[in-house]
């Protein structure tokens, strides 16, 4: 239906030839196309002259026009984007570029919990933050404008990044529903659901989202995108609406794995206003993450395959079927499979016996009073507010039955001093060291393999990193994806592993916007 949009739009183009590169790509002026273009290949068509910044914008806001009606994963559009694009055209001519940046003079689109101090707001959805003013970028957006990256605007999301009520993946008051674009009355889930929707559907180049529980792992998987979830401290979150500075984490959602490695190298690392990346900073290899797009990087590999619950369908159906293929494919390209192993204590971390609500309850109220308390003006100063606001303008912000229950919760919690909160950190400490990380040590594995998003819980709680990748879609054209997750500062060998499987299956496809 839209598949038309999916066009490049540079037919003078067709006179040029195929040119060489020093990215170690070629890309050919006869057939480039931006829509699905991967950031390796935007930037050798910088530099052989058949691209520029503008026309990057240019492509990305026809896009913009034709979908984002439709599926509303853009909040807000930079005012300022052609003079930031013209400032990358005018770098890259007088080579005065960034040039150990892959993302110098591409557009990336912000999840709308991430501060900028521009034109654009940073409202996490709610009109109770329209208009507030940020004291700076946030740590990771100062990391993006430094690479020279372009940003085009923000991204819509569940608001509050769903730690308000009972709300639907991917809607907020100021942003609407967010709408899958594979089939779109599927969920297209949260909470950076715009992040996802609109990288998959070629409305921007890349993006970044935050993960507190699912909130990167889940839309990239349900939108067919690759996410980043990294390492808790490995991107900075300084400027970024909290949840909670135990849990949080800023990564990339892309359509490749390469991309999300371009975005990754330009905002992990020290930011003085987030103490947690000066801890990680022993994570992030010399020379970062490029290295490890390594189409072998599965040679060797020990993979534990989690098989329940992640992997139970019925004997023969479609999705028993499209994993086992999958599994053998990992094990061709040179994987060792440790099939059938369990993670131990799985259904206490899922339930609330693991201590995670409680202790994101009481993190959440101390986290955004201090985030609101440092703005320079806001209609909003506390969380407090923030639940009379809710109340005052009901006709915006309150469909009586998404509530807000979250932060009535939230605000009854008496601080990190109270026992219940102390017992729920011990539990989660606990769960994680006889989970997970016994598992990877008694079986050596590099990763474990997971389907969906399920598995989040267990990375959230111990700050671990997790990498989505597109593995196909359904008879009816739902996506599916395959979960590589590690232990801290695993980031390398998951890298290896998700690009190496991505280059053996080049599953994804672009969104057909079915009804
Ligand atoms: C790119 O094209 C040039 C000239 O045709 C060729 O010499 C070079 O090997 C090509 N590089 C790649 C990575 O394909
Ligand atoms: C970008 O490229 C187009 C087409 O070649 C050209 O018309 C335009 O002037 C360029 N813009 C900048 C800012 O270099
Ligand atoms: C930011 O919000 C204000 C309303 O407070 C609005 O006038 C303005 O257009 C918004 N900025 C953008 C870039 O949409
Ligand atoms: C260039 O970009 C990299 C990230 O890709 C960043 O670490 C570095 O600080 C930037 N250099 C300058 C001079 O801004
Ligand atoms: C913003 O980002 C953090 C980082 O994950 C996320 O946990 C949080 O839920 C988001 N906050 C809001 C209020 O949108
Ligand atoms: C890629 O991975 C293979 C298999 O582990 C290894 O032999 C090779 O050295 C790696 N290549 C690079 C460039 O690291
Ligand atoms: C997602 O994971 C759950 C287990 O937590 C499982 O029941 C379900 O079948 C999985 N769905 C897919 C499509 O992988
Ligand atoms: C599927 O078949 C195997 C034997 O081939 C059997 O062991 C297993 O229990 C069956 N699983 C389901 C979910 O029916
Ligand atoms: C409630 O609405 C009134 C009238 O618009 C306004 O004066 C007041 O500041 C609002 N209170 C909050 C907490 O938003
Ligand atoms: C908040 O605490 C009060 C007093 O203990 C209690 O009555 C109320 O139900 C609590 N509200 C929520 C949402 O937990
Ligand atoms: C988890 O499992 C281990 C071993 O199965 C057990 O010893 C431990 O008590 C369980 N509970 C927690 C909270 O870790």
């Amino acid at each position: 239906m839209a598949s038309h949009s999916h066009r490049p739009i540079l037919p003078w183009a067709l006179l040029l030839v195929i040119i060489s590169c020093s990215l170690g790509v070629n890309v050919s002026a006869a057939t480039f196309s931006i829509a699905e273009a991967t950031v390796t290949e935007l930037q050798a068509a910088f530099k052989q002259n058949i691209l520029n910044s503008t026309q990057l914008v240019e492509f990305y806001l026809s896009q913009i026009l034709a979908l984002n009606g439709k599926i509303r994963g853009i909040i807000e559009v930079n005012p300022d984007v052609f003079i930031l694009a013209a400032q990358a055209d005018a770098e890259r001519k007088a080579g005065t570029a960034n040039s150990t940046s892959g993302l110098h003079g591409i557009p990336v689109l912000l999840k709308d919990n991430i501060s900028t101090q521009d034109m654009l707001n940073t409202t996490a959805g709610s009109f109770a933050l329209l208009g507030s003013v940020v004291p700076r970028d946030a740590g990771v957006a100062e990391k993006l404008r430094a690479a020279g990256a372009i940003i085009l605007g923000k991204a819509a999301l569940s608001e509050w990044a769903h730690y308000r009520g009972s709300l639907p993946n991917g809607w907020s008051a100021r942003g609407g529903q967010v709408l899958n674009p594979y089939v779109m009355a599927a969920d297209p889930c949260g909470s950076s659901t715009g992040s996802a929707v609109s990288v998959a559907s070629n409305m921007v180049a890349v993006s970044l989202g935050t993960e507190t529980d699912g909130s990167i792992l889940c839309p990239a998987y349900s939108n067919s995108v690759v996410g980043i979830k990294p390492t808790l401290g490995l991107t900075s979150r300084a400027g970024v609406v909290p949840i909670s500075p135990r849990q949080d984490t800023v990564g990339p959602i892309c359509r490749t794995v390469t991309d999300a490695v371009y975005v990754l190298d330009a905002i992990a690392g020290y930011d003085p206003y987030d103490s947690a990346t000066e801890a990680a900073l022993q994570y992030i290899p010399p020379g970062g993450y490029l290295q490890y797009l390594n189409a072998s990087g599965l040679k060797g590999k020990r993979l534990g395959i989690i098989r329940n619950p992640f992997f139970i369908f019925p004997n023969g159906s479609f999705m028993a079927q499209a994993y086992q293929n999958l599994f053998q494919i990992l094990s061709q390209n040179g994987a060792i499979l440790v099939d059938n192993l369990q993670i131990a204590n799985l259904s206490a971390i899922f339930s609330s016996q693991s201590g995670e609500g409680y202790a994101l309850l009481t993190e959440f109220k101390i986290a955004l009073n201090s985030y609101l308390s440092e703005l320079v003006s806001s209609p909003i100063k506390t969380l407090a507010d923030a639940i009379a606001f809710n109340l005052n303008y009901s006709t915006l912000e309150m469909i009586p039955q998404y509530g807000q229950t979250l932060f009535l919760e939230a605000e009854n919690t008496t601080g990190i001093t109270d026992p219940l909160y102390q017992e729920a950190l011990a539990s989660m400490k606990s769960l994680t060291e006889n989970g997970i990380v016994k598992l990877m040590m008694d079986n050596n594995l590099d990763a474990i393999v997971t389907s969906n998003s399920t598995i989040t819980p267990v990375l959230a709680i111990g700050g671990f990193p997790g990498i989505t990748v597109p593995a196909g879609y359904s008879p009816n054209g739902v996506p599916f994806s395959i979960c590589f997750s590690g232990l801290q500062g695993y980031e390398p060998r998951l890298i290896e592993i998700a690009y190496s499987f991505e280059q053996a299956t080049m599953l994804r496809k672009p969104p057909s916007f079915l009804v």
